[in-house]
Order: structure tokens, then sequence, then C-alpha cells
């Protein structure tokens, strides 16, 4: 396989033939010399490719050459005459493997994020979409590296599910019936037994109840996959196609799983810090300036932890005026979450301990009978980053949870025989991947640290 340009500009000495492919971020011409910068998306920095005028027969491709150009260049790797790199491509061979037309939209002007939104089929070759996908993908390996170390099973849950995982009913339905006139029953309502799976199917909002069937016969285990909400939520913070991941542990406590969340979310940031210096100058310089020192900060002190109750304590002391008032037994706003994070204990917090009646059906309910043991980990400029709980193990009490929340239980037999055989304490949680790359990369837009976002009225590419 030929190199990368990345590991063409690693290599240890200048010196030899190399051969790169990708696309020109720029390309100068002069009288007598052409400056051509080559991106393959392997790294941050492209390749500087110097082409002079004894390239002979290949002169006139080069002269024709713009912005957005596939390109080939062959040639001798040298130490560079320009700042900023230690090598530079002296062009002996340049062949134009696909051409631009005039109308090419990324030239070399900065555009806006909104503006690249709308090109989503070339966005990744710029800069900071470009650096997004690599943290992304630093990110991906980091988790895999951290559950895989500790010895978790990696647990492919299934997309189509006949379960709302959240209990909330925001679920995309998946149906191959006839929508225009679907088979009705006698009482008029959609037969869905004449459906695909033979009843109303949707895709998942969560892996956790597969995860938990997992944890109960492999102890330690997580997913990591594509989830869906149909919530109509239009914010910075919000997608309709987002990826989790879900680490579920048998014999755990609440404890121990905030334990782990602050471990995990810890080691993933420093391994990606390492693992992608040049897009997190970026990021540093041009997205969210201060962005390495909270992220070294986060990496060397630890959360904080507080219940619910002394969250709403904070926040009725704090004398700000939220738009949401602030009384025992609220959801916590986003407003109130950053307000927490970022001006009161100004670092990744912890949340436990929640009002059950706010929180979904499976969560452990407390001796108080009114909180159950869940938990939110919070950080500065996103809020939400994690939420998670100990399982209702107990089968009698987890029946009384459904019924009182009118969930349809004959759909929920399956969890609830896991609590009649071998049930054991259990605790797990779920950390939404594009909300931690938020974070780590300061970007403002949660629709711009995936590369194709499902939003309302938008899934184009
Ligand atoms: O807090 P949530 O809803 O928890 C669960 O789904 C549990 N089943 C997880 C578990 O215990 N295994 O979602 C978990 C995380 C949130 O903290 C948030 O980071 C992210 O998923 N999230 C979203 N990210 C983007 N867009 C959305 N619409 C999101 N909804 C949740
Ligand atoms: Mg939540």
């Amino acid at each position: 396989m030929q190199e990368t340009i990345a590991q063409i500009l690693a290599r240890e000495s200048a010196g030899g033939q190399v051969c790169a492919r990708g696309w020109l971020r720029t390309a100068r011409h002069s009288k007598n010399v052409s400056f051509l910068e080559l991106s393959d998306g392997s790294g941050f920095a492209g390749l500087q490719v110097v082409a002079s005028p004894e390239l002979g027969e290949y002169e006139e491709v080069v002269r024709h050459l713009a912005t957005g150009c596939a390109v080939a260049v062959e040639g001798a790797l040298v130490e560079s005459q320009g700042k900023g790199q230690r090598w530079e491509l002296q062009a002996s061979r340049v062949e134009l493997v696909g051409g631009v037309d005039d109308d090419y939209p990324l030239q070399k002007k900065r555009h806006t994020l909104e503006f690249l939104r709308s090109l989503g089929h070339l966005r990744g070759r710029t800069n900071t979409l470009g650096a997004v996908l690599r943290v992304r993908n630093a990110a991906s390996r980091a988790i895999h590296d951290f559950f895989q170390e500790r010895g978790f099973i990696h647990l492919h849950s299934p997309i189509v599910t006949l379960s709302d995982a959240e209990g909330a009913g925001e679920m995309f339905r998946v149906s191959t019936l006839d929508a225009a006139s679907p088979p009705r029953g006698e009482d008029g309502a959609v037969d869905f037994s004449q459906d695909f799976f033979g009843s109303e199917a949707h895709l998942t909002v969560s892996g956790q109840l597969e995860a938990e069937i997992a944890a109960l016969s492999h102890s330690r285990v997580y997913t990591f996959g594509p989830t869906f909400r149909s919530e109509n939520s239009n914010t910075t913070r919000h997608l309709a196609e987002f990826w989790m991941v879900e680490p579920e542990l048998a014999f755990c406590d609440l404890s121990q799983v905030a334990e782990l969340a602050e471990e995990f979310l810890k080691e993933l940031f420093s391994a990606v810090l390492e693992a992608r210096p040049d897009d997190f100058e970026f990021f540093e310089k041009r997205i969210s300036p201060g962005l390495l020192d909270t992220l070294a900060h986060v990496v060397d002190t630890p959360f904080e932890r507080m219940s619910y109750d002394e969250a709403i304590a904070i926040l009725e002391r704090s004398g700000q005026s939220f738009e949401f008032p602030v009384e025992w037994g609220i959801d916590l706003q986003s407003e109130h979450e950053r307000y927490l994070a970022e001006e009161h204990v100004k670092r990744p917090l912890v949340v436990t301990d929640y009002p059950k009646d706010i929180k979904a059906f499976y969560m452990y309910v407390n001796d108080d009978g009114r909180t159950v043991r869940a938990l939110d980990v919070l950080v500065p400029g996103v809020g939400e980053i994690i939420g998670g709980s100990q399982r209702e193990h107990r089968h009698d009490v987890l029946l009384e949870r459904i019924r009182e929340l009118g969930l349809p239980e004959e759909q929920y037999w399956w969890y609830l025989d896991l609590r009649r055989y071998g049930s054991v304490p259990h605790a797990g949680f779920g950390l939404g991947f594009e909300r931690v790359i938020q974070f780590m990369t300061g970007m403002a837009n949660i629709r711009d640290v995936i590369p194709f976002p499902r939003v309302p009225g938008s899934a184009e590419f």
C-alpha cells in the first residue's frame, strides 16, 4: 500500500522518491514555479508540492491545476524551504486524476459552518470537518481500547426493535405496510400483525435493554452503535440519529458505575489528545481558544459529585433568573446544567438520585420511594453528555413501575423475566458520542461533529 500523506510527513528523513495522491487545497502559479498543497485527509497538514519548469511534458498539466483537482504526484522528498513543514515534494511527474468544474464551491476563502452544511458531499475536505472526522475516528478507537482493556465484550445490539427502551415514545416506525392503505382490524386500527416483523417495530432509541440481557450472561459488555430519536428538538445539541456508547455491568451499583464514567471520560480525552495533536492545535486556535487547558484540567481534576437535591438547592441559591423556574421535581434544563457545570463547579460533575417521576421506568427506586439511582454527567459548554443508572433488578418493583407508567407490560416480558432468573444488581450508562466530540473540539453545533447529520426536516447527505 502506498503511504498516506500523514505517513510521508512523519518520515524520519528526507530523500527518496515518493508518490502522493489527493485533492488540491490550493494551487498557486507563478511564472517559473507552481506551489500546490495536496491533502488526502490523513492528517491536518497537507503536503507542499513544488512543481518547477523542468517538468517538461507535465508543465501543461500543472499550469491548469486548480483548487479541488484530484492529482497524483511523484517526486523527491526534500527539506522544505517554507515555514511550517519539514518536508516538501519536488515534483517530477504530475497526473491530473479528476479535474474540477469552475463552480467548485470550496475556493480559498473561509466558509461559514452553516453554508458548509449544505455541502455535505464536499465539506469533509475543509480543515474543520476534516479535523472533526479524524477526532471522531480517534475517539472511536479509544473507546474500544478502554473497554477491551478492561475485559468488556463488545455487543452488537439491534437497530430494529419492538420495545421502547426509554419508554418515552420518541421512536421512528419501521414498516413495509402500504402507508396509503394499511390493513386494519375490526376496530379500525392499523393491523401491525400483518407488518414485516409481525408487530409494530421501531428504530432503537438505545441499546440498553439488550445490553442488560448480555450483561446478565457476560458480566461486562458495551454497545457502540447508532440510535434514533424522533423528538422534535431543533437545538445545537440534538440529532435524530446519533451514536451512543453503552457499557453495562452486572454486580455493579450506582457509585461504581459513576467511577467508571469518570475514568472512562478522562482516559478518552487523554487518548484522543495524544492521538491528534495536529487537529487539536487547530481547534484551539480557530474554534475554541482555551480548549486545551480545559481538557487538561478535566483530565487532572476529580469530577464533582452531588445529588439532585443538592443541585436544586444550589440553583435555588444561585440568584440567577432562569427561563425555567427551579423547584424540586423539575427536569434539569440545559441552562441549569450549564450553570452548575460552568459557573458553579467549573468542571464536569456527576448528578445522582433524580426524582423518579422524571426518569425512565428501569431505574432502581431508592428507599425514599421518590428518587431513583440515576446519574447524569454534565460538562461545561454542552451540559449532559452521559445518562445512566443502576437498574431496577427487583421483579416486583419493576413490574409496579411499568404499570404505574402505563407502559405495555406484554412488550417487556423478557425484561421482567431477567428479574426472575438469576437477577443481580447491575448498572450502566450511555455516552452521547456526538456530545462528547462537541465538548472535546469546542464545536458549537452538533450538526458539525457528525458527517451526515439527521435532524428534523433534513437528511439529504
Ligand atoms: O440520557 P439518555 O436518554 O440515556 C439512555 O438512553 C440510557 N438508555 C443510557 C444507558 O443507561 N445505557 O441518553 C444518553 C446520552 C445523553 O446523555 C446524551 O449525551 C445523548 O445520549 N443523547 C443525544 N445526543 C444527541 N442527540 C440526541 N437527541 C440525544 N439524546 C440523548
Ligand atoms: Mg438523559
